[in-house]
């Protein structure tokens, strides 16, 4: 499928600067927020407890064979309002002898879960929207030319799950509840039947200070078909965009569009690779690894990020997650100028100490910084972020942080970039004086 073609009609790229941010308020259904995010895996114990401790979420909930389950075994980590659920698949043969024992999850299927680890190793399998109907969120997607995964199944009288398919093997899940009461100390009333709690130790408390899950990124390989078919079934609007052009360097390798949700609390964007620039693409490089499109990061809210990046580095080399390379000191010396007003010089000092990255838009601040991948492959990993400022009250003047405050990061390209280079001139100069300084002798 071309370019210019596919769903053109409803979707161009216009880039930063000529990009107008508008909210007609166009979503197909009522979504309340992001409700959890699925991990398909091979094993998915080993896999969950690596994510509790490298991000400090406790595992709060499970659904395995202790619990009558010969199916799946799920496991659940959360913290603050993130829940992450780990997915693999028993024995085919064990849980076909058990009919009349179901799966917690009813979407899941044998062969999609072994087929996905196959093809993509570890990744989010699913990203699952709470809505206030997902039996309606379903009917208006496929009305609106969602490719169906998975009808919507009634649990218990309680929940009801629906999918959609979203971009390569990821799908877009809908659950809703019956009732607006949920019992929060029981997972088979806020997450789903059939999910029992797990005690969490009380000899390592694990919150590191990680809150709300801000945005989950795709790779997609064009952008034009792709974002066109999100928008159209779940009527959510361009909130961001900007191309390769736009950061200066071309180096960023890359295209992106940020869709949201009435309430711009459900952050949705998608990248595309750009071709031709000096360093291979990211975004093609991960699609090659990933064996198509699929998710690239999460991205986690701290409300602290300077604490939350303490824990996180401690257990980097101890079953936790590594971090990108931090930039050079010359990225922390222009920081001072491009965001002195907003973070005090204790604060820069930070971020400097921890490798964290500062950008900013015309409305706030963004503190960010990426793991490397989190598995085998140069695929999946995740950011923390905290974003400062663009606080504002509802009607009942209850206060808020608008969403997507102080953007994604688009600055830092040209601004590593930037500071790279200068990094690198200091080095030469170094070279110089070095090399003189050995002839001279
Ligand atoms: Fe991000």
């Amino acid at each position: 499928m071309g370019k210019s073609d596919s769903g053109a009609a409803d979707f161009k790229l216009v880039g930063f600067k000529n990009f107008v941010r508008v909210n007609p308020r166009s979503d197909r259904f009522r979504v309340i927020r992001f409700h959890h995010v699925e991990f398909w895996c091979t094993d998915a114990t080993n896999a969950a407890r690596r994510f509790s401790w490298g991000l400090g979420m406790p595992l709060v909930a499970k659904s395995d064979l202790s619990t009558g389950n010969p199916v799946h075994a799920s496991y659940l980590c959360r913290s603050g309002d993130i829940t992450f659920l780990f997915t693999a698949p028993y024995s085919p043969s064990i849980s076909a002898a058990h009919p009349s024992s179901p799966a917690s999850i009813p979407t899941f299927s044998h062969r999609a879960c072994r087929e996905f680890a196959a093809i993509h190793g570890l990744g989010v399998r699913a990203i699952s929207l709470e809505v206030e109907d997902a039996e309606a969120a379903f009917a208006a997607s496929i009305a609106h030319g969602a490719k169906a995964i998975s009808p919507p199944v009634f649990l218990d009288g309680h929940a009801v799950v629906a999918e959609v398919h979203l971009y390569g093997d990821v799908v877009l899940r809908y659950v809703s509840y019956k009732s607006t009461d949920l019992d929060l100390s029981r997972p088979d009333s806020w997450f789903l039947p059939g999910f029992e709690p797990m005690d969490a130790s009380s000899a390592f408390p694990a919150d590191y200070g990680i809150r709300r899950l801000d945005h989950v990124v795709g790779n997609v390989h064009e952008l034009g078909p792709a974002v066109s078919y999100v928008k159209k079934f779940t009527g959510f609007h361009e909130f961001a965009e900007f191309i390769s052009a736009d950061v200066g360097t071309l180096e960023s390798g890359l295209n992106s569009v940020v869709l949201a949700n009435n309430d711009e609390t459900v952050l949705l964007p998608m990248n595309e690779p750009v071709f031709g620039t000096k360093r291979k693409s990211q975004i093609q490089t991960y699609l090659e690894h990933n064996e198509g499109p699929g998710i690239q990061h999460l991205a986690l809210v701290s409300d602290d990020i300077f604490r939350t990046l303490r824990e996180m580095r401690r257990r980097s080399f101890v079953g936790g997650f590594e971090f990108m390379p931090s930039p050079p000191p010359t990225y922390y010396r222009n920081l001072n100028n491009r965001a002195g007003d907003v973070l005090s010089d204790e604060q820069i000092k930070e971020c400097e100490e921890l490798g964290i990255l500062v950008d900013r838009d015309d409305q706030g601040t963004l503190l960010q910084i990426f793991t490397k991948p989190v598995g085998d492959r140069p695929t999946i990993f995740i950011e923390i972020i905290q974003r400062v400022g663009c606080m504002m009250k509802d009607d009942e003047g209850k206060e808020y942080q608008k969403g997507g405050c102080g953007g994604f990061g688009k600055g830092n390209f040209s601004e590593l970039f930037k500071s790279v280079e200068e990094y690198e001139k200091t080095l030469d100069a170094r070279r110089v004086v070095e090399s003189s300084t050995t002839s001279a002798l």
